[in-house]
């Protein structure tokens, strides 16, 4: 995991040397590194200490967890990352019939599928502002730095922030497109996606945009390899998390008494990642004054990766303030790419 820089303000005014005005980047720091910290502390205590433990997805990725990342999107099991960029490289010049002015990607990384909109919405000639908002202040600049060089013309404006809090840093200068790709969306609980749903909702209006990457439900046994390839890189990945929480929390759980198990919940339609003790496990988590007791066999969720027909996230969309504009299907009806706006 990759926090904010120490030291950064959370007092809402761009803290970089220059203004939007002078073509230098702005970086809004809604997030600082001791409140991440401590939200992410209690996070880890709750989760660890409930009857079914579970740790969050936040854990897979330091940068070796990101690279792991990198590598299941190029898997052959993994079609989503494949099928949503052909997607957005088929459906990037509709997007750009909507004048956007302002494009905003939530949980931005590094992504490289970005290009592939900004490049058509750059050529629509009406955008002006690329908005990255990312947990990581570091990875946020990577990305404004890498794209800056791509974009000359273009306004850069990062907002540091979490998008469960700070979806009101979006800045003015309609119409907007918030882009949410990646199926991310799915690591999201039922209540939470609700809830984040209608704040973007109230954070937006009437002219701007939601594109929002979906991975489709389909054949058990076609998502299960997707968690579970046979190069055992998304074990790997998945036992990541115990060696960023080792590091980064003076825990001493051992990655090698976890088996990886990705089983597909057919009543709540996600696939659910977990690790599995293989024998009985003690370990403390020693900056939080916690241990961990499993007997073999007992298990640590660490992530939920919920599936959706088009119509059933339509649907969700609706009671959340969205009427659905456009929704692209992949070939073969593995991912969906959903364009939609508020009703009011
Ligand atoms: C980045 C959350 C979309 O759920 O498919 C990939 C993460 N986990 N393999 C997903 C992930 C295991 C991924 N998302």
């Amino acid at each position: 995991m990759t926090p904010p820089h120490a030291g950064s303000r959370s007092n809402g005014q761009a803290t970089s040397r220059g203004s939007e005005a002078d073509g230098e980047p702005t970086i809004d720091v809604r997030l600082d590194a001791r409140e991440w910290q401590e939200a992410r502390d209690a996070e880890v205590r709750r989760g660890l200490s409930a009857d079914q433990p579970w740790l969050s997805p936040v854990w897979f990725y330091d940068e070796h967890g990101s690279d792991l990342f990198d590598e299941i999107t190029r898997l052959p099991e993994y079609y989503q990352t494949r099928a949503e960029r052909r997607l957005l490289e088929d459906h990037a010049p509709e997007l750009a019939e909507h004048g956007v002015v302002t494009m905003v990607e939530l949980g931005s990384g590094t992504s490289d599928k970005t290009e592939v909109i900004l490049d058509a919405l750059v050529e629509s000639g009406r955008l002006r502002t690329y908005v990255p908002f990312d947990v990581s202040e570091a990875t946020l600049r990577q990305a404004i730095d890498r794209l800056r060089v791509r974009y000359p013309g273009l306004r850069f404006h990062g907002v540091v922030g979490d998008f469960h809090r700070h979806l009101g840093a979006i800045p003015e200068g309609g119409p907007r497109l918030v882009a949410f790709l990646g199926g991310t969306i799915g690591n999201l609980r039922p209540a939470e996606r609700k809830r984040f749903l209608f704040d973007l909702d109230c954070a937006l209006e009437r002219q701007d945009l939601v594109l929002i990457g979906i991975d489709l439900v389909k054949e058990p046994a076609r998502i299960v390899s997707a968690y579970d390839d046979s190069r055992g890189v998304t074990a790997a990945f998945n036992r990541n998390a115990l060696t960023v929480l080792d590091r980064e929390l003076h825990a001493d759980l051992d990655p090698d008494d976890f088996e990886h198990v990705a089983r597909w919940n057919e009543d709540e339609r996600w696939i659910e990642m977990r690790l599995r003790a293989r024998r009985p496990v003690h370990a403390s988590v020693a900056d939080l004054d916690l241990t961990i007791d499993l007997r073999p066999g007992e298990d640590l969720l660490t992530e939920i990766s919920a599936k959706f027909s088009p119509e059933g996230f339509a649907a969700e969309l609706w009671e959340s303030g969205f009427e659905e504009v456009e929704t692209w299907v992949s070939e073969g009806e593995e991912f969906g790419l959903v364009l939609a706006r508020p009703y009011c």
